[in-house]
């Protein structure tokens, strides 16, 4: 059954398809619109993308898949990303997403609507690790404390 958030999904997915004269050659600048406009890509805005290029679902998954940086479910007001490369391994960074997890009481990669903690693989700040990304601001040295602290400031919509 369709609810009232779908349909209105389902329209700003069908506008931006409009917008970019539903050609599929669009489809890359299309899911990122309707990434941008609802946090996430649903299955019902999948849908709506797959009609207004005419083609399949099927491909436009793949295509959603193979970009990890397009999410299928709805993120968390604030999203973590914590560093596991070498370097900030080096410097604690597993400590760091163990102490997080219980802190906010999610696990790494699992939805949570409050904060979400994603695994990062080098943000290129490795003289500073624990590298910490949330948002576009990223951070050096980060303990568990400060987390707390730079979560609540970008939930609050500060600048940390
Ligand atoms: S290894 Fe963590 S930022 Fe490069």
């Amino acid at each position: 059954m369709a609810t009232l958030i779908n349909k209105i999904e389902d329209q700003d997915a069908r506008q931006i398809c409009r917008h970019h004269g539903d050609r599929e050659e669009n489809l890359l600048e299309i899911l990122h619109a309707v990434q941008h406009m609802s946090g996430y890509i649903s299955d019902s805005a999948l849908r709506t993308v797959a009609q207004a290029l005419n083609i399949s679902r099927a491909d436009i998954h793949g295509v959603v898949t193979f970009y990890h940086d397009f999410k299928r479910e709805p993120q968390g007001k604030v999203t973590i990303k914590i560093c596991r490369a070498e370097a900030c391994q080096a410097m604690g960074a597993d400590d760091l997403i163990r102490e997080a997890e219980a802190v906010f009481g999610t696990q790494l990669d699992a939805p949570n609507i409050d904060v979400k903690l994603e695994a990062a693989y080098c943000l290129g700040n490795c003289a500073l690790g624990p590298a910490v990304l949330i948002g576009d601001d990223l951070y050096g040295r980060v303990d568990v404390k400060r987390l707390q602290h730079l979560s609540l400031q970008h939930s609050e919509g500060r600048q940390a």
